[in-house]
């Protein structure tokens, strides 16, 4: 038997990785707090230039690593009554959120490039607000812009909240573990070895998604962690993934020149990975086969101290087995 087995690892996740329940909750109730004075004003003004909120992101997915320190809400927006220019429409949404809210400063509604953060005193945390700009379509389609970069997307949050959800229906509570162990292996990357790497969360989920739908058995940890970064450097992610939930087969397209092509479930015009050059996809693949080999050599390994080094590759110092 491999001296790191699953139980190792599920409870490392438990104790160190997964956000408990309990800061869910309370994040969730500083979102929800928030959202229910933006549906207050929106009952009582006609004239208010919101649609409604949804929170989007990890923390409504169930994917928040313990370490999330923000959190994302979407605010649908009255594209014909809001500022086109993106500097103009950040000042303008902030001074909407201010509106509706009481008891709090209007320099706590800070004015990103393409976002709004939104400065929680007491907790510490804050919520991204991010714009999607809205004109009645059917499944929340809308036109989200993106934080960092202010692209505009057309995509659907709900939809995306759904799609993991039907995942986690169907292969349980590991599918979100197994995500969550994934962005912590990223994290450890980025913290300890590479500031610069990039590898987007949504696209770790997606990934994990396509593994899953192609029949990938999720209930051995080590097992799965293997075949997730053995994937990506037998396909170099050379290989289109892309999804038929909401787009039937027939219509999506052949694959293009994207060094990455992850399709949005909701929209197979966007590519989840589009921002990804050649060098980035390389750094991913050259990683995923670090942790892949660390991984194989964990489970040959013929004392304890060799395999929890291999482990500590992947998931960091503080994995002890
Ligand atoms: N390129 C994109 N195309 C379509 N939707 C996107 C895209 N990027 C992000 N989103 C939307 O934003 C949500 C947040 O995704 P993102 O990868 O930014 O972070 P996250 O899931 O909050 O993870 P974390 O903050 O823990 O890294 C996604 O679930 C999706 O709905
Ligand atoms: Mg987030």
């Amino acid at each position: 038997m491999p001296h790191i087995e699953h139980a190792n690892v599920s409870s490392f996740l438990v104790d160190r990785v997964n956000l408990p329940s309990e800061e869910a909750k309370k994040h969730r109730k500083q979102v929800n707090g928030l959202r229910d004075r933006l549906a207050d004003k929106i009952a009582a003004d006609a004239d208010y230039g919101l649609v409604k909120s949804l929170h989007a992101g990890s923390v409504a997915k169930r994917t928040a690593l313990k370490t999330v320190n923000d959190l994302d809400l979407a605010v649908y927006v009255k594209k014909a009554e809001a500022p086109s220019e993106d500097a103009k429409l950040v000042t303008w949404l902030a001074d909407r959120l201010f509106e509706a809210t009481s008891n709090m400063d209007r320099s706590q509604f800070e004015e990103q490039d393409h976002c709004v953060t939104v400065n929680y005193k007491g907790s510490g945390l804050s919520v991204d607000v991010v714009p999607v700009l809205y004109e009645g379509d059917a499944d929340d389609v809308g036109y989200l812009i993106k934080k960092n970069s202010g692209v505009r997307l057309k995509t659907s949050i709900p939809l995306h909240l759904e799609f993991i959800a039907s995942r986690r229906q169907t292969h349980g509570l590991a599918f979100l573990e197994l995500i969550r162990a994934t962005k912590w292996w990223k994290r450890q990357i980025v913290n300890r070895m590479d500031a610069d790497f990039k590898f987007k969360s949504f696209m770790i989920e997606l990934i994990w998604a396509h593994l899953v739908d192609e029949g990938l058995d999720l209930s051995d940890y080590p097992t799965a962690l293997e075949s997730f970064f053995e994937y990506i450097v037998t396909t170099e992610l050379e290989e289109r993934i892309a999804f038929t939930d909401y787009t039937p087969a027939s219509t999506i397209p052949a694959r293009g020149s994207a060094p990455i092509e992850i399709l949005d479930p909701v929209n197979i015009e966007n590519n989840v990975a589009s921002r990804y050059d050649s060098a980035g996809r390389d750094k991913i693949v050259q990683q995923a086969s670090a942790a892949l080999d660390a991984l194989t050599d964990a489970r040959f390994a013929t004392t304890k101290g060799r395999a929890v080094d291999d482990w500590q590759v992947v998931l960091g110092p503080t994995f002890k087995g």
